[in-house]
């Protein structure tokens, strides 16, 4: 197991679309490489990350929608930890849900989105299992989140023009330091 670096906006790597992951990858070498990813989810501590946040531009996730938290207020660890190589969705609800979005890949950055409830996506294991599953509620907001960097969008992108470049501004003076997934004590939005 090993803790990777998790790349911050600009860097051009977080805008470019992930390829999808070919067969001959798919085992135990790639099964390794999604723990890595998990780890280092843990350790920043987020909810979600994808490849394309540690630099890897494959499409491929890991998540840990759990709710539940522990009593110092933190979630538990591995309690549902999941593992999506090139996910699609395949149906998605018309009705949404509103949530606050953070990003380990975009520092001490906050905005609420409205996403589909409900998700049904088709993905394959590590290994090369075929599932297909509906996602709800929260973890349907996860999997989107992840999702996006699968295509090069980060939240900032979704926001307003003028706040996005507002936080650019911020990182380009410096203001907001390269450190993922800082501490945002007065936010209750996750990050992912
Ligand atoms: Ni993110």
């Amino acid at each position: 197991m090993a803790i990777l670096p998790i790349l911050t906006v600009p860097h051009p790597l977080l805008l470019q679309k992930a390829r999808p992951v070919r067969e001959d990858e798919f085992g135990p070498a790639l099964a390794k490489h999604l723990s890595d990813m998990a780890e280092t989810m843990y350790a920043a501590p987020g909810v979600g990350l994808a490849a394309p946040q540690v630099g890897d531009l494959r499409r491929m996730l890991v998540m840990d929608a759990t709710e539940d938290k522990d009593d110092d207020g933190k979630r538990e660890q591995a309690k549902n930890l999941q593992l999506l190589v090139n996910p699609e969705i395949v149906e998605r609800s018309r009705d949404k849900l509103r949530w606050e979005e953070g990003c380990l890949s975009v520092p001490e950055f906050w905005e609420y989105f409205e996403r589909p409830r409900r998700v049904l996506v088709r993905y394959r294991d590590p290994l090369g299992g075929r599932h297909e599953e509906w996602f709800e509620g929260f973890p349907a907001i996860v999997v989107q989140h992840e999702m996006d960097h699968l295509e090069g969008v980060v939240i900032i992108d979704k926001a307003s023009r003028l706040k996005r470049s507002r936080y650019l501004k911020k990182v380009k003076k410096g203001v907001i330091g390269g450190e993922a997934g800082s501490e945002d004590a007065d936010s209750e939005g996750a990050t992912l």
